[in-house]
């Protein structure tokens, strides 16, 4: 998730730039930039890593009068974190900032580089600076350039761009990414969040998608697919941290309501009508390869081993899943056609990364699956599909659990085709699934608020148990996992078919079931399961979208004709859950006791 500032008006820029960008650190990012047009000369200052590295760079210049300025923090998606890949970038005579990821980017590129356009780095982003100067060239009118190109993107973006042919103006556009306008008299601001603003503007208006326009001496023109339209701004909100938690009253569920969204990133031109693409995967990446072994912890496990179901299950492929901690010391037999597969948030964890050490020093090919560009198990794989959940600061994962989940899938399809073991009615049939999965992950306030109601109820008790089946059965662990991290109760995921073999001697009263009973995975069978308990007097919370009259409390689902489109809707309802007993219990939900966010020790 990068960070936009942008500026317009006759103050000292540099400053109002770089403390923005500080303001938006907590969005994550490894590289920033800025971007100064004023008496018309253009200047520009980039840096990897963190902030301090461009303050250091620009602490001999200051800016003076009148002019426009942009600024960026990068979260690497498309090509590496470096100074080349960095923000803004420049055309001929503009420079632009972008957050997002335009879908349409190869193909405008193609075009673009076979009418003699070099592209100096390997964005996205850049496609619009030099399509805004195709344009320009075509019209000699700025703002028709600048109306041209957005009309052209594809994807999400929220863009600022500033030009030596218009040193009075910046132009911007948003659909997907968050930005705002902010007002103190003639003085005009842009962000990605209200956080890199307050302090500065009196009042701001959040763009809504399909919107752009210019700022120009004190006055913003706004315009949609109708033409030009009148706006009303809001005032500011005071604090920073809320305004970091964008009026959620935790990180986490920020970031379980940031689920659609993110999730929708990390489809971004890679599902297409009839097949899935990587740009990261070389054309013969799989050749040799027959089988996959998948290593991570926690969470990224969790994932991993609902990935083994679709592997095995779609692409025919064996597929493998360690918990890196034990694969580290168990002398595994490794073969070099097994491709080795390590999923982590953070790609700092050190059971995870010691495990890659371990598969590379026995000659296995490498791949992560990995939300953080440039970590150290990034740096160490062959390659990295990123997620693209945008930093994720709740300790509980959640949307970088859901971004895995939904790049693990689309893998399995990749390689299914590839191999030539999905046909295409399949594909297609998956693919559909995919694209209602954003839709299956918005928190509607009727569900959140039913959650709420009934998490009271569940805030004792001697344990919980989560069961589930096949691909629900991961799903379970994990809402079990959940609920432990945050709440401190006990709780255990368990594969609904075993629970006779033993664990059903805790059934009482007091032991709480949330029972996975998705439609189309084994439901009859699951539904017998649960009757066993029940008829043992355990209290069962059924999520379902078929009515179970058993059920204690029953917490109804809509989405009913794929096995993994419910997955993604039950993932949120036992987040949700587990969040609302926490908060019930005081307890500080994103930063639970006993915890790290990386555990970047054994
Ligand atoms: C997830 O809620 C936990 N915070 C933890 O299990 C985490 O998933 C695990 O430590 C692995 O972290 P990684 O994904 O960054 O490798």
């Amino acid at each position: 998730m990068c960070g936009i500032v942008g500026y317009i008006g006759p103050k000292e820029k540099k400053e109002i730039l770089l403390d923005g960008l500080q303001e938006l650190e907590y969005r994550g990012y490894d590289s920033a930039g800025i971007a100064i047009v004023e008496e018309g000369a253009l200047h520009h200052f980039k840096a990897v890593g963190k902030l301090e590295n461009l303050r250091r760079k620009t602490e001999n210049f200051t800016s003076s009068g009148f002019g426009t300025a942009i600024g960026h923090t990068r979260w690497a998606t498309h090509g590496k974190p470096t100074e080349l890949n960095a923000h803004p970038h420049l055309g001929k005579f503009s420079y632009v900032v972008h957050n997002g990821i335009i879908e349409n980017y190869q193909a405008l590129k193609r075009e673009l580089q076979e009418e003699g356009i070099d592209f100096l780095s390997q964005t996205d982003t850049e496609t619009i600076v030099h399509l805004f100067e195709k344009y320009y060239t075509e019209t000699q009118d700025a703002f028709e350039a600048f109306r041209k190109t957005v009309e052209k993107l594809e994807g999400a973006y929220a863009t600022l761009l500033i030009t030596e042919v218009a040193p009075d103006t910046i132009f911007f556009a948003k659909n997907g990414s968050p930005m705002l306008i902010g007002f103190d008299g003639d003085d005009i601001y842009f962000a990605s969040s209200d956080t890199a603003v307050i302090g500065k503007a009196k009042e701001v208006y959040y763009l809504e998608d399909g919107e752009y326009g210019y700022a120009k001496s004190g006055k913003v023109h706004l315009f949609d697919a109708n033409g030009e339209k009148e706006f009303t701004c809001k005032p500011l909100p005071a604090d920073k941290l809320s305004a970091q938690k964008e009026g959620y009253r935790f990180f986490m569920e920020k970031e379980i309501y940031e689920q659609s969204e993110v999730v929708g990133d990390a489809m971004l031109g890679r599902v297409q009508d009839e097949s899935i693409y990587f740009e990261e995967l070389s054309e013969g990446f799989f050749d040799g390869i027959e089988a996959i072994k998948i290593c991570a912890c926690g969470t990224s496990y969790h994932a991993a081993l609902t990935a083994s179901y679709l592997f095995e299950r779609i692409a025919k492929i064996r597929c493998e899943v360690e918990i890196a901690s034990e694969f580290r010391y168990k002398e595994p037999l490794l073969s070099s056609d097994t491709l080795f597969v390590t999923i982590s948030q953070s790609g700092e964890t050190a059971d995870t990364l010691e495990a890659l050490k371990m598969a590379k020093r026995a000659g296995l090919k490498s791949l992560t699956v990995c939300n953080v560009d440039n970590s150290s198990i990034v740096r160490e794989s062959d390659t990295a599909i990123l997620t693209r959940a945008g930093i994720e600061k709740g300790v509980a994962s959640t949307k970088a659990f859901a971004t895995q989940t939904m790049a693990l899938w689309m893998l399995v399809l990749y390689i299914g085709e590839k191999r030539g073991t999905i046909d295409k009615e399949t594909l297609c049939r998956e693919i559909d699934a995919m694209r209602h999965v954003p839709k299956a992950l918005k928190v509607t306030d009727t569900l959140h608020a039913r959650i709420h109601r009934l998490s009271k109820r569940y805030l004792h008790g001697h344990g919980f148990f989560f069961i589930g089946r096949d691909i629900f059965y991961p799903l379970a662990l994990e809402g079990a996992l959940k609920l432990k991290e945050i709440s401190y109760l006990h709780a255990e995921g368990y594969p609904a078919g075993e629970m006779k073999h033993g664990p059903i001697a805790l059934a009482d009263s007091e032991l709480f079931t949330i029972a996975l009973m998705p439609k189309t995975m084994h439901y009859e069978k699951i539904k017998s399961n649960v009757e066993e308990l029940s008829a043992r007097d355990a209290t069962i919370c059924a999520i379902s979208p078929l009515p179970f009259e058993l059920a204690d409390d029953f917490i109804p689902t809509t989405f009913d004709t794929h096995p993994m489109v419910e997955f993604f809707e039950m993932m949120v309802i036992t987040q949700l859950l587990a969040m609302e007993i926490a908060i019930r219990l005081g307890n500080d939900v994103d930063m639970p006791r006993n915890l790290a966010k990386s555990v970047t020790v054994e």
